[in-house]
């Protein structure tokens, strides 16, 4: 991640704040909607994860300017994902209802610049969700 990337991920972020409920519903939706196996995995009652997802996604997006406080809070966070029954494999399918509500939110905005910067985040952000997996799974947690 350049500091432009940082900058294009955080500065479009902004524009789907004041959104972020549709967003998330958007986001949901499509998650859904490409894989409707993950649905149970999920809550039946969706309000508070969508809040949970949105927080998380703010923190995270603020938080590239400290990777040093953001990356443990992001690897405590993949760990606990295996307890919610997640495998490698979900995190592709997240990326992709992940761009897909960005560029609905965004509209012309998300340029293919920014998309790329976003892959390049999540990328990051996955990666070290599955290393705090795998590191809390070695130890036997
Ligand atoms: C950048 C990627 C992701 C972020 C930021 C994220 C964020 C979150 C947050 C903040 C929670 C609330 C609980 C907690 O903090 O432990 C959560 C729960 C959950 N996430 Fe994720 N997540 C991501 C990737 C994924 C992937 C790839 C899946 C796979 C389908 C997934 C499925 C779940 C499930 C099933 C729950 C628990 C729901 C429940 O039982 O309450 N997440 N996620």
């Amino acid at each position: 991640m350049n500091p432009r990337q940082k900058e294009l991920v955080q500065s479009s972020f902004a524009k789907v704040a004041p959104i972020a409920e549709q967003a998330a519903d958007l986001f949901y939706g499509r998650l859904f909607e490409i894989d409707p196996a993950l649905r149970p995995m999920f809550p039946e009652n969706m309000k508070e994860q969508k809040i949970k997802l949105m927080q998380m996604l703010t923190a995270a997006v603020k938080g590239l300017d400290n990777l040093e406080t953001l990356v443990p809070v992001v690897r405590q966070l993949g760990a606990r994902h295996t307890g919610y029954g997640v495998k490698e494999e979900h995190y592709g399918t997240v990326a992709a209802a992940l761009l897909w509500t960005l560029e609905k939110g965004l509209g012309e905005a998300f340029t293919p610049e920014t998309k790329e910067a976003w892959v390049v985040v999540y990328g990051i952000l996955a990666a070290t969700m599955q290393e705090g997996a795998s590191s809390a799974a070695a130890a036997g947690a």
